[in-house]
């Protein structure tokens, strides 16, 4: 994944436990890399030893540490350091998943080497839809509920999430029921 994935866990790491826990981490993952360069590509098993160095070192459980990054991404990644691609996605919480399949289109402009996750939306009714998420990477559905949720606080709304069927299940994708006041 590109760098600025791996720098945004550093950025959530330094600012919420402080600098020494994220050497701590490093030290832990064994990623031998003292900066990440937002716009080059890196394996994605760095992101992966990232998270896990994380949930290990905080003694969290690693779905904690992916929801808590999903939030983070939004709430201080994508608000600070991309508000205007965050506000091109909707004027509100239905309107930004309902345009989410497009969303990774913007996004490649920045990062053309992006392998971008998929996402299908069905089910619209007033308050309440399906997100259907696709992606050739495993283990990130709760990153995808932490987006979620973070989407949710940018829009100044309560999301409801329900896991309806997920690859840990034998389906060929995850489906989350979100619902919304
Ligand atoms: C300004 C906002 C955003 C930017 C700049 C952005 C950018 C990125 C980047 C760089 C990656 C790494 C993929 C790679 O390097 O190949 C990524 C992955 C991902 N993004 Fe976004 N993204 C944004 C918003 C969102 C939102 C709103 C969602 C969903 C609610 C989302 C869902 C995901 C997921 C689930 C992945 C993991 C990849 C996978 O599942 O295969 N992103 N995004």
């Amino acid at each position: 994944m590109y760098g600025i994935v791996n720098k945004a866990i550093e950025e959530l790491v330094t600012e919420t436990f402080g600098e020494e826990k994220w050497n701590a981490v490093k030290l832990k993952s064994g990623v031998d890399i003292d900066f990440f360069i937002s716009t080059e590509p890196y394996d994605d098993d760095i992101t992966y030893k990232l998270a896990i160095a994380v949930s290990q070192e905080m003694s969290l459980p690693l779905s904690d540490v992916l929801i808590a990054f999903g939030e983070w991404w939004i709430l201080k990644t994508g608000k600070e350091k991309y508000g205007y691609l965050m506000e091109s996605g909707g004027n509100n919480f239905k309107e930004f998943i309902t345009n989410l399949p497009l969303f990774h289109n913007r996004v490649m402009m920045i990062y053309p080497k992006l392998t971008p996750p998929e996402f299908k939306v069905t089910d619209i009714q007033d308050a309440s839809l399906h997100l259907h998420y696709f992606s050739k990477r495993v283990g990130l559905q709760e990153f995808v509920r932490g987006l979620i949720q973070g989407l949710g606080k940018f829009y100044g709304c309560e999301v409801e999430i329900n896991l309806l069927a997920s690859r840990d299940e034998n389906a060929d994708h995850e489906v989350f029921e979100i619902k919304w006041k």
